[in-house]
């Protein structure tokens, strides 16, 4: 069975990311779906939010992009399950940084994920979160995804900043032999404040049919998860934070 792969991606820095991946994770395997999150991104964040720490781990997401061919990806060595989490995990490596070097000779290097996934471990969602900058990682989970979900911080700067990465799917778009789909999620909402209401109204506008429409608002409880290597829906399961992401997933399993 092949999963469905949502990339989370955007070369912008800080928008919510990680926090989108694990919180969504969460909320999709409350609804009793099978999920894989796995770290792309060599700073590892979404390992160590969990309390898995790249440095002690015995394999990691690289195996995928070292592995002789996609069959030979040991998963059984890369998954693990972190303590608190209803999701598996495969962790970051800091070597995820130098992917650009490990692959320089090898041949089909944008399609390995893709490929691994397909013949990988069940799973009904796998949440890939992204490296903030563009290169081969990026590319072989834009190339992997179903859908790729873009979190955009309800921010004028932001908008700015999402430029990239629709450059980097233009370029695949033309050599792939579908476009990359994807929706853009605004995060981090302050419903209070008019500028971001401004913001809000832009993004609608340029993103007609492929907005989500489940808003991500400001909530302190993400950092506080984070503090406690854990997710939100673990430390406050009825804030705002918490609904409003299994409001997400309800909207990305009706996609
Ligand atoms: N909705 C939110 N409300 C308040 N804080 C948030 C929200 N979403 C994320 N944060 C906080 O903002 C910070 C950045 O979020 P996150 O790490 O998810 O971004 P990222 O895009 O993965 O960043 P990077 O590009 O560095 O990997 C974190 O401290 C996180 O706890
Ligand atoms: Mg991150």
């Amino acid at each position: 069975m092949t999963p469905r792969v949502l990339a989370i991606a955007n070369q912008k820095g800080g928008v919510g990311k990680t926090t989108t991946a694990l919180s969504l994770a969460a909320a999709l395997a409350m609804t009793g779906r099978r999920i894989l999150v796995m770290d792309l991104d060599p700073h590892g964040c979404a390992s160590a939010h969990v309390g898995i720490f790249p440095e002690a781990v015995a394999a990691s997401s690289a195996e995928v992009f070292w592995a002789a061919s996609p069959g030979a990806v040991p998963w059984e060595r890369v998954v693990t399950r972190p303590e608190k989490a209803a999701f598996d995990l495969a962790p970051s490596h800091a070597r995820l940084a130098d992917m650009e070097w490990d692959l320089r000779e090898r041949k089909g290097k944008g399609v390995l994920l893709r490929e691994a996934l397909a013949s990988g471990p069940a799973y009904d969602h796998v949440l890939l979160d992204c490296p903030p900058h563009t290169g081969v990682v990026l590319v072989n989970a834009l190339v992997a995804a179903d859908l790729c979900v873009i979190p955009i911080q309800t921010d004028f700067l932001a908008l700015h900043g999402v430029r990239n990465l629709f450059d980097t799917m233009r370029a695949l778009n033309a050599a792939l032999p579908r476009p990359v789909p994807f929706r853009a999620l605004a995060t981090m909402c302050d419903r209070r404040a008019r500028a971001c209401r401004r913001v809000l109204a832009l993004l609608r506008e340029k993103f007609v049919g492929r907005m989500f429409e489940t808003i991500i608002g400001l909530d302190t409880k993400f950092r506080e998860a984070s503090a406690a290597g854990c997710v939100i829906q673990d430390i406050a399961p009825d804030s705002r934070g918490a609904r409003e992401y299994d409001a997400l997933a309800q909207e990305v399993l009706s996609l």
